[in-house]
């Protein structure tokens, strides 16, 4: 089993971190407010607990489950803190009219990330494509992209120890790629599909 850090006690934080307690993980919150950390690890309850904002997390794996404007900042006031840990960025960088990623370039938060993180931190993309609603009540599969192979499998264990299906499309460029899936994912929720109870999944035809 994984121990885990959420930074962030928001939607995302409560629903990796319900399916990571029932998946037998050890649990850390970590929030800019304490008073919501605390009010989150209770809700999780099992044995999680909360850290102190900006301290060295308790999780080898650390979800920077923040806005994502947040997460490059909350990452470098970090800083040292997060040496050696496996970092995961589950943000949606959409722009206003959620057409196009709000960075406008072809980098992504967490490459962006990967740049001012500690000597020996890896950071993965991972979780972004799939809605809050869906974690709570569906198996979808989750992509993640990374450079780091032992940080990416320790990323696919926690992920299968949540009952979910992982898939690797590969080096952390391709988290630019995975941010591009966010958006066509809400485009489907707007137009085609026309709600958000779905996932984008790996429909294999081998046969
Ligand atoms: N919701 C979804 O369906 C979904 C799906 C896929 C990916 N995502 C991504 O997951 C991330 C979290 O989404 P969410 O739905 O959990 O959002 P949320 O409910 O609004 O929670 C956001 C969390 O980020 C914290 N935060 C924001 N800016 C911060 C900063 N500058 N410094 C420190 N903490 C900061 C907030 O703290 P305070 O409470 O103190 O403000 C809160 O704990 C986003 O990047 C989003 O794009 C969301």
């Amino acid at each position: 089993m994984s121990s885990i850090t959420l930074i962030g006690t928001g939607n995302m934080a409560r629903a990796i971190g319900t399916l990571a307690v029932t998946g037998g993980n050890t649990v850390e919150v970590m929030g800019r407010d304490q008073a919501k950390a605390d009010n989150l690890a209770n809700t999780l309850g099992g044995e999680t607990t909360t850290g102190k904002w900006g301290t060295v997390p308790a999780g080898d794996i650390v979800i920077t489950a923040l806005l994502y404007d947040g997460v490059v900042p909350v990452v470098a006031e970090y800083g040292d803190a997060l040496a050696d840990k496996v970092i995961v960025d589950i943000s949606n960088p959409f722009n206003a009219t959620f057409d196009g990623l709000a960075h406008g370039e072809e980098t992504s938060i967490a490459q962006e990330a990967a740049k001012i993180a500690p000597v020996g931190t890896s950071v993965v993309k991972a979780f972004n494509t799939i809605f809050r609603n869906v974690l709570e009540k569906g198996r979808p599969n989750v992509f993640l992209a990374g450079d780091n192979a032992q940080a990416k499998a320790s990323v696919v264990a926690f992920i299968e120890s949540l009952g979910l299906r992982a898939l690797d499309v590969g080096g952390l460029k391709m988290a630019h790629w995975l941010e591009g899936m966010g958006l066509v994912t809400v485009g489907l929720a707007g137009n085609g599909v026309g709600h958000w109870d779905f996932a984008l999944g790996v429909d294999e035809f081998t046969g």
